[in-house]
């Protein structure tokens, strides 16, 4: 059984589609998934229903997600990583033939938005088997994935209608770097996920998501992008899922083809497919942004715009052909804001397009068959 939200009784109020609600949503949809979670002067974390010591007994955590769900994973365990823990991060559709070992030292966590995406459900089902504890980042209460799970994370985003996933992105992203602080105290002893700043960071940003929302650049470049051949999106670290996930967006959305790479990678075969034609958004996160920038450059000698979705005043406004503002803020959440701006960026271009947006061709909101 599916539980649907409705999208009659949720209403668009004064947007003209779902998703830009819920774009403009987040910073209250992050102030809710935060509420109460969060210690900043005692620099701790509270996810009620995991008392301290709760996954003292784990020494791996392997995630499992699809689309959307993945890049937020993905940017969850890189954060895990940096603080001490062991990780790897499998699309739940190949978890099954990939086979990793798993044990009832392994934690595995499951990201679904939805809690009913059958591939999700079947990599739980795997690793379930095989003895492992299962912890589901879920925006569902009652979802499948809430009721088979041996801990649940609720990412409380609230509904969302719009097919392209946008607010949940953000909340999952974010119940995450708090979910790697917890487990980094019980496992590995110390927290050490972003910056010491980080919960403070984490506090300060439904207001850092409302200073992105307001800035109307996005709309401005989607349109004199629009005749491209194809869309890079590139980014290092944190950088990297969102380059995934903003090129995700951009093809669901606007039809249009959009591909993210690790920039590092560019040079090992992408970058035989960058030309005048191929605009690159380039997303510098304040780690090692200057092999991100060296990165942009290969792409700009060979004639490709570039955008560079970074802070003011970053030595890479100074190539870029454009400039998508984030503030400057911990490295572990640069990515988050960075997003935003791409998210913004493909509704623009998807409605200058005249698609559908809300509901894309050949797409489900859950898909609930492998
Ligand atoms: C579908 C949706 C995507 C979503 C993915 C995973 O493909 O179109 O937007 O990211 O399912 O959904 P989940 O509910 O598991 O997060």
């Amino acid at each position: 059984e599916t539980i649907q939200w409705d999208p009659e009784a949720v209403g668009k109020g004064e947007y003209p589609h779902f998703m830009l609600k819920e774009i403009h949503e987040q910073p209250t949809s992050l102030a809710q998934a935060i509420e109460g979670r969060l210690d900043v002067e005692r620099d701790e974390v509270y996810l009620g229903s995991f008392p301290p010591g709760r996954f003292e007994d784990i020494d791996r955590i392997q995630f499992v997600a699809c689309g959307t769900s993945y890049h937020a994973a993905l940017y969850g365990s890189i954060a895990m990583n940096r603080s001490g823990l062991q990780t790897s991060v499998h699309l739940a559709n190949e978890y099954s033939v990939c086979a990793p070992p798993v044990d009832e030292r392994t934690l595995v966590i499951a990201v679904t938005q939805s809690g009913e995406t059958a591939d999700t459900l079947g990599a739980m089902r795997r690793a379930a088997a095989g003895g492992a504890r299962i912890l589901t980042v879920t925006n569902v209460i009652g979802s499948t994935a809430a009721r088979n799970a041996d801990d649940v994370l609720l990412i409380r985003a609230g509904p969302e209608i719009g097919v392209a996933a946008t607010k949940t992105f953000s909340a999952q992203a974010v119940m995450l770097l708090l979910l790697a602080q917890r487990l980094a105290d019980d496992i590995v002893g110390e927290a050490a996920v972003g910056g010491d700043s980080m919960l403070a960071d984490i506090r300060a940003l439904p207001e850092r998501f409302e200073g992105v929302l307001e800035d109307g650049t996005a709309k401005t470049l989607a349109e004199s992008y629009l005749e491209s051949q194809s869309f890079f999106f590139i980014g290092r670290g944190l950088g990297y899922p969102v380059a995934l996930e903003g090129a995700l967006k951009f093809k669901e959305i606007t039809y249009e083809h959009a591909e993210g790479f690790a920039s590092g990678e560019l040079k090992h075969g992408p970058l035989a497919l960058v030309t005048p034609d191929t605009p690159v958004f380039a997303i510098f996160t304040g780690q090692e942004d200057e092999k991100v920038l060296a990165n942009a450059e290969e792409a700009h000698t060979r004639g490709a715009p570039v955008i560079a979705v970074c802070h003011e005043g970053h030595p890479a406004t100074d190539i870029a052909d454009g400039h998508l503002e984030i503030p400057d803020v911990d490295s572990s959440l640069a990515g988050l804001l960075a997003n935003v701006q791409l998210q913004l960026l493909s509704y623009h271009a998807a409605d200058r397009l005249g698609r559908p947006i809300d509901k894309p061709r050949n797409l489900a909101k859950s898909v609930t068959v492998e």
